[in-house]
């Protein structure tokens, strides 16, 4: 495998950096989910050939990224997508706010789910139903008893995260299958977001539209380049629509809200698509030393228990066990290491670690968060 430098850090402070400079404090920063490496030189490269370029003027759309995508779907899930079905949007949010007002109705979700699309009902102005997911085996799932039972009358939308944020699941055929099922029997629009398919450890990812035709006519996908090749500042991203009928009405809402993606983000997602596999690669190995690494470092604190990744850079990590009222604030408090809080997730005494980091500052916030929690143990005792 090449070798790439994951090793060094990068200083993001003073940048405008959301996970660095906007925490309210001087913490280590392990929240928002981006990670803290440079992006591949090939990236990089496009970036600044464009700015040599110097003129930044009105742009038309790159059709070239849609063969790119069409190319993508190609070659890592050996499946033709019909250029048509692909919608860009900006960002994957607003995607899927969109995808939700085209419903017009409930949507329903599992928690844990990531805080973003859990404001999906505020955002997007739809009622929620939230089912929260079950744990089989110790590995979390989709509670399909709950669901049939509890569902509403007027929800219209499943949105489903495949990979899953934040408990890292990359769900099998078999459960894609039951959701597929699910909505099918309800009549409900599938929204899958994918954003971290290609960060995978364990498992196939399976994009949803591909489980059956079924699938396929009331899918809308959403995914982009920004998790795997950290450039989510860079705004592109898409939806995979093979419904004409839902594509129209997902374009009718769009129509006039976004401006085109301009040659700088072409170019920069281009070359994520088609020339950073082996940065990828090495990424992945990267990440999963560092999941192993924190697996076995929280096994050993008490109190605190971690779910197993198989994919994502998001870890989700059980502090019930600690008994301290807000996890989160005592780990701000006493260790200066800031969690996502589990709470914006629907589940309070969890935290979301974000281990995209570099082994060094792992180690130290770990270190920070065992004598935390061994200081803490020794003044209660
Ligand atoms: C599951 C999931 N969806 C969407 C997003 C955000 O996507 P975007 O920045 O493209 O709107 C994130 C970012 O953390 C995410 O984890």
């Amino acid at each position: 495998m090449k070798r790439f430098d994951f090793d060094t850090p990068v200083n993001r402070k003073g940048t405008c950096c959301e996970k660095w400079d906007e925490q309210g404090g001087d913490f280590i920063p392990l929240w928002v989910a981006d990670m803290d490496f440079k992006s591949p030189e090939p990236i990089l490269e496009a970036v600044k050939n464009r700015m040599d370029h110097g003129v930044f003027g009105y742009t038309e759309y790159d059709w070239e990224l849609t063969d790119t995508i069409v190319e993508y779907y190609k070659k890592y899930y050996g499946y033709e997508i019909d250029p048509e079905w692909i919608v860009w949007v900006p960002s994957v949010m607003p995607g899927a706010n969109i995808a939700c007002r085209c419903a017009g109705g409930k949507i329903m979700y599992n928690t844990p789910m990531y805080p973003h699309i859990r404001r999906l009902p505020e955002e997007a102005h739809c009622p929620y139903q939230e089912i929260p997911l079950c744990k089989k085996d110790g590995i979390y799932t989709f509670d399909m008893e709950a669901m049939e039972a509890e569902l509403e009358r007027d929800v219209k939308v499943f949105v489903l995260c495949n990979p899953h944020n934040p408990v890292g699941r990359v769900f099998t055929k078999e459960e894609l299958e039951e959701i597929v099922e699910f909505c099918e029997k309800h009549d409900l629009l599938l929204i899958s977001d994918e954003i971290h398919s290609q960060l995978i450890f364990e498992g196939t990812h399976i994009p949803a539209f591909m489980i059956s035709e079924k699938a396929k006519m009331r899918s809308i996908t959403l995914t982009s380049a920004a998790k795997t090749y950290n450039i989510p500042a860079i705004p592109f991203a898409f939806a995979i629509i093979p419904n004409e009928e839902i594509r129209k009405r997902y374009k009718d809402i769009a129509k006039g809200l976004f401006a085109t993606p301009d040659a700088l983000t072409a170019k920069a997602v281009k070359a994520a698509y088609t020339q950073c596999d082996d940065w990828r690669e090495a990424l992945i190995h990267y990440l999963k030393e560092n999941r192993d690494y924190l697996e076995e470092r929280i096994s050993g604190i008490p109190g605190l228990k971690v779910n197993h990744n198989e994919a994502t850079y998001l870890s989700w990590i059980d502090a019930t066990g600690l008994n301290v009222d807000n996890p989160w604030e005592f780990f701000r408090k006493e260790a200066g290491v800031n969690f996502s809080n589990g709470e914006d997730f629907g589940y309070p005494g969890y935290l979301r670690l974000n281990f995209g980091c570099t082994k060094a500052l792992l180690k130290e916030a770990l270190d920070k968060v065992e004598g935390a929690v061994k200081s803490c143990q020794v003044r209660t005792q």
